[in-house]
């Protein structure tokens, strides 16, 4: 039985960079409070995906907003992953190969426009819902924000780890490197960069546990009495 219950419709905002934990924090605070986690993700994941599977130029804006456009009715974006034509595609997205066609896919202003809609209809019942843009640009009214950080080695490191996990073979140095190009990417782009948002609350994770980082989220959403004590 949980301790605590979040208010109705309650949207909380998780952005960061990549490797800062937000994806396993997302899944323990939801655990806690009783809200599905959207992985915004995964919709540039899938976007990439699919333009990789088809031929779609990664470095064509239009090509990819028609697909992008082309998708959005055809797929289901649930908690357990996307749903396209009966499949879950959460696993097929993971890859490193879709990841970097997603830091490109990310980049396009007209696709994250066309994905805009499905990630505010998505949130409309509650949620918590990570990201890089959430707080400051899909969901700018969320009851609660915050942007976790890290530092580029201590991500580097949960990735590297990770890609252990999946007896992946591969070099620290190699899996900094490209975290740092993917940050300077997600940072300098045009569109929406990775920036905190101004209400936002910001937890540093390098030296944390996720257990502490979900800790103080849960203080946070006490005190503003987004979530009720069920005990
Ligand atoms: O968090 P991730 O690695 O699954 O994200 C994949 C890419 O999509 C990454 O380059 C950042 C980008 N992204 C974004 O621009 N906006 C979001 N809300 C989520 C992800």
């Amino acid at each position: 039985m949980r301790d605590w219950q979040a208010v109705k419709g309650l949207q909380v905002a998780i952005d960061g960079p990549s490797g800062s934990g937000k994806g396993t924090v997302a899944a323990d605070l939801a655990s806690e409070i009783g809200l599905p986690v959207l992985d915004s993700g995964l919709l540039y994941r899938f976007v990439a995906a699919m333009a990789l599977a088809r031929d779609v130029d990664l470095n064509h804006a239009d090509q990819l907003a028609a697909l992008s456009i082309d998708l959005v009715p055809q797929m289901d974006w649930r908690p357990d992953g996307i749903w396209f034509e009966g499949e879950n595609y959460d696993e097929q997205v993971r890859g490193e190969e879709v990841g970097a066609g997603a830091s490109k896919v990310a980049a396009c202003g007209q696709v994250r426009a066309n994905l805009l809609d499905v990630q505010r209809q998505r949130a409309a019942s509650g949620c918590i819902m990570d990201g890089r843009d959430i707080g400051s640009v899909v969901l700018p009214d969320a009851q609660a924000k915050f942007f976790l950080t890290a530092s580029l080695r201590e991500r580097a490191r949960r990735r590297w780890a990770q890609y252990k996990d999946k007896h992946t073979d591969t070099d620290l140095e190699q899996v900094l490197m490209e975290l740092k190009m993917r940050d300077q990417r997600d940072a300098e782009r045009q569109h929406a960069p990775l920036r905190q948002a101004e209400d936002a609350i910001a937890i540093d994770s390098t030296t944390l546990r996720a257990d502490e980082v979900v800790d103080r989220m849960l203080g946070v959403l006490e005190r503003r009495k987004l979530i009720v004590t069920t005990a």
